[in-house]
This record gives structure tokens, C-alpha cells and sequence, in this order.
């Protein structure tokens, strides 16, 4: 066993991001709350570097939804330093912390990322072939190493999985490498997404419905848009099955859900039984939390000011090829009512400066471009801003989440403040 004591500062990180910008405002909103100064330094759609002092990776893995990965970025190479073995060996040489300690027989790995033109693919085999020596030179002779999992296409999940499966990060070390803003990031992997806990609350529950209810960690994004924290009220109008309600009960908010349907109502209820147990949550009166009720009458319900709104109003079916412009626009009218009806009741039962999450769909049309509904006078008109993102001035409006695999709608979000 080794010990080597790093001396460079953790104060740059490599996030490896699922949800590309939508992930990067859910770090903002993390770290706004806490007060920390930030700043992102660059990012593509599934790497960013963020330059952040005293963050705890842990801490932060275990609330946000939107990130597989955090390292340190402890090294950086310009794109030369790589193309030369004699200088990429130095610079390495000269970064002391890539693990602190590592266990005779532990396992490592390496996981490479960039989606830029640029890359030496040389360069993963480089790193491996260093790492190898450098345990060597460390005495550390019988470490394993474990390439990443290969599946047909790269999967973040399953490989965040893996680490935590083999035990990677416990005794062993994972070196995780950024190619980004042509430069190279490397350093070691600090914490990875736990999936399993997210599965157990998507699958595990009594009741399912995948064609309508949103994925557990994108709600757990939504959440974390509103800054709520422990013992906060959250309100979703449009509950269904009630994921947002669920997430928002294990960070430790008080939620309350309507919809319009009997039949969800009583689904979500059941599942929020069901988490009470499981996670053993004091949650009392169910029925009083989660009621039908129409999102149009919400200022005549609830009568106590709620501190933020996490919702997703309509999931338009899936389709099987990309729209016409006329027909994108066709689909989205009767949506856009229901959103024009309900934004000013969300504003008029949400409390001043509490934030309301709100999810469009945003159709991909056959000409490639995309086809929403234009609610800035309805937010105007509701007291309703868009939030700013002073940190992260290239975010677009809304904030969109990227398309899953063969996704011709996509979920754009909104941030509002209310004044
Ligand atoms: C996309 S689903 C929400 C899914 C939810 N986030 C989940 O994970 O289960 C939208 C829900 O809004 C409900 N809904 C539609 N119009 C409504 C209205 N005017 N008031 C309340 N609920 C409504 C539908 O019945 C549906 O269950």
C-alpha cells in the first residue's frame, strides 16, 4: 500500500454531465445556494470544467440528478504536450495526486472523454501504459487494471455502475481524462452516480406508468431548480404518479400534488405509501398531500403560499417520424390552453421571490427546426420572470434537456422567479 499526499488544489473539476445544459443550471442552482463562488470554464454536451473552491463531490453527487461523474481536474495538457510521450510522461510525473493510497491487489481504470475534433486517440493507451509504470514505480505491483465497459453504444450509466460494482473507488482509483476547449483535463474520479437508489424508486414502486411519468433523476433536476431545501413546501399541479412528489420527499421537502385524473391520484398516493416505508419518511395523511383537483382552480384549493413549483403539465405521445411545421404546431395547440390556464394560478399560490420549474415540450420538426408555445406574455401577465443565471450567461431559454435516443419531442424548462 501507497500513500501519496497531494498537494495541488482540487479547486477545478471535471463533471461528466447527463443532461447537457440542463445538468450545468442544476450544478448553478447547487452551488448558488450554498453561496459558492463558481464558474463553468468550458463544457460540451457531456463534459464540463468547473472552477469551484471547497466543493464536496460526495455531498454533491448524492443531490444532484443530472451528473454521472465528478473529478478533479489536476492536470492539464494543451493538445502538443500529448502528441510528445517525454512531455505528457513529465507533466503527469509532475501532478502528485492522482490517488492518495492504493491497495496491492486494488483495481483501477481509465475513462477517456470528447466529443471534439482534436483527440489523439493515441491518448487513452498513453495514459494506461503511464499509469501502469507509475504504480510500478510506487511499488504497488499487483493492482488490476479494468477498461471501462464496452457496450454497443457508450453507456455513462452502466460504466458509473461498474465503478461502484467492482469497487473501483474503494482501494482503487479511476483516472478520468477531459478533452475539451482543446485542452486535456485529467485527474482522478472523486464520486460517481449511485443508480441504484434511483432504480429502486422507479421500478420498485407499486405503480408504474413509463410512458407518462418523468425519469426519477430528471425530476431530482427539477427539483434542485427550485433551491428548495429540507422542510420547504413544493407544490406539482400535475402529479401523475407522482416521481416529482417522490423525490422531492426524500430530500426531505413538504410536498403536495394534484391532478385532474381520480385514477393517478390514487397511483401516486400508493406510491407515496409505498417511499414513506421503504425510506422510512415520516409522511402523514396522504390523502391530504395528494388530491384531485383540476390545476385551474389551484388558487381557490390551496390557501397557504407554496415556496416553489416543480412540474410537468403535458409528455406529448411519442412519435414515430419528425412532424411537419404544421403539424408540430397542430399538436402543441390544446397543450399551450392548458399551460396559458394554469401558469397564473402556479404564480398566485406561490409565495414572492419562490421559484416556479415549469416543463415545455419542444417538438423537432422535419425541417429541423423546433416548435414550442411562446408563453412570455402569460409569465409576464402572471408576475413571473425568467430566473438569470448570472454564472452561466450562454444558457439558452428555455433550458433544454438533450433527446433521449430517437426523441422527436424534447423537454425544454423553464426557471421562473416570481416577483
Ligand atoms: C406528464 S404527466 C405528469 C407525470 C408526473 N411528473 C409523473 O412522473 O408521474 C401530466 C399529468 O397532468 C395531468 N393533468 C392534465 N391536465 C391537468 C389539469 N388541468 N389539472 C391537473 N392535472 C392535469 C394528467 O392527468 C397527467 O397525469
Amino acid at each position: 500500500m501507497i500513500s501519496r499526499r497531494g498537494t495541488l488544489s482540487e479547486d477545478r473539476f471535471i463533471l461528466v454531465t447527463a443532461q447537457g445544459e440542463l445538468s450545468l443550471a442544476e450544478v448553478a442552482a447547487y452551488l448558488n445556494k450554498s453561496g459558492a463562488h463558481f464558474q463553468v470554464e468550458a463544457s460540451s454536451s457531456q463534459t464540463a470544467i468547473l472552477y469551484a473552491p471547497k466543493l464536496d463531490a460526495k455531498k454533491m453527487m448524492d443531490r444532484l440528478g443530472g451528473l454521472f461523474k465528478i473529478g478533479d481536474a489536476a492536470c492539464v495538457l494543451h493538445e502538443k504536450d500529448v502528441e510528445d510521450i517525454d512531455v505528457l510522461t513529465e507533466k503527469l510525473n509532475n501532478t502528485a495526486k492522482f490517488y492518495d493510497w492504493v491497495e496491492d491487489k486494488a483495481r483501477w481504470s481509465i475513462s477517456t472523454y470528447s466529443d471534439e475534433t482534436g483527440f489523439d486517440t493515441d491518448f487513452p493507451a498513453l495514459l494506461q501504459e503511464y499509469f501502469k509504470q507509475r504504480l510500478r514505480n510506487d511499488h504497488v505491483s499487483k493492482a488490476r487494471y479494468v477498461p471501462p465497459k464496452r457496450t454497443r453504444e457508450i453507456d455513462q450509466e452502466i460504466i458509473a455502475d461498474e465503478l461502484i460494482r467492482q469497487k473501483i473507488l474503494d482501494g482503487g482509483f479511476e483516472i478520468m481524462a477531459a478533452h475539451l476547449a482543446g485542452k486535456y483535463y485529467v485527474g482522478r474520479t472523486l464520486a460517481a452516480i449511485s443508480n441504484e437508489e434511483y432504480r429502486k424508486r422507479d421500478l420498485g414502486r407499486p405503480v408504474q406508468n413509463p410512458r407518462l411519468t418523468i425519469p426519477p433523476k430528471i425530476a431530482r433536476i427539477l427539483i434542485n431548480l427550485t433551491g428548495l431545501g429540507p422542510g420547504q413546501s413544493l407544490l406539482d399541479p400535475f402529479c401523475g404518479l407522482g416521481t416529482i412528489l417522490q423525490e422531492a420527499a426524500v430530500l426531505g421537502l413538504k410536498v403536495t400534488g394534484c391532478d385532474i385524473r381520480g385514477d393517478r391520484v390514487e397511483g401516486a398516493a400508493e406510491n407515496m405509501k409505498w417511499l414513506a416505508e421503504t425510506y422510512n419518511l415520516k409522511i402523514r395523511d396522504v390523502e391530504k398531500q395528494v388530491f384531485r383537483a383540476d390545476a385551474k382552480n389551484l388558487s381557490q384549493i390551496i390557501k397557504r403560499p407554496i415556496d416553489g413549483i416543480a412540474t410537468e403539465p403535458i409528455l406529448l405521445p411519442p412519435l414515430r417520424s419528425y412532424p411537419s411545421e404544421a403539424n408540430a404546431t397542430k399538436m402543441l395547440q390544446e397543450a399551450a390552453e392548458t399551460y396559458e390556464e394554469t401558469i397564473p394560478e402556479m404564480a398566485a399560490v406561490l409565495r414572492s421571490h419562490g421559484k416556479l420549474v415549469l416543463v415545455a415540450p419542444y417538438i423537432q420538426t422535419n425541417s429541423g427546426s423546433k416548435v414550442s408555445f411562446n408563453l412570455e406574455d402569460v409569465f409576464k401577465e402572471a408576475g413571473l420572470k425568467l430566473h438569470k443565471f448570472t454564472h452561466l450567461p450562454s444558457l439558452g431559454t428555455p433550458v433544454m434537456a438533450p433527446p433521449a435516443r430517437d426523441q422527436k419531442i424534447r423537454r425544454g424548462v423553464y426557471v421562473l422567479d416570481k416577483l
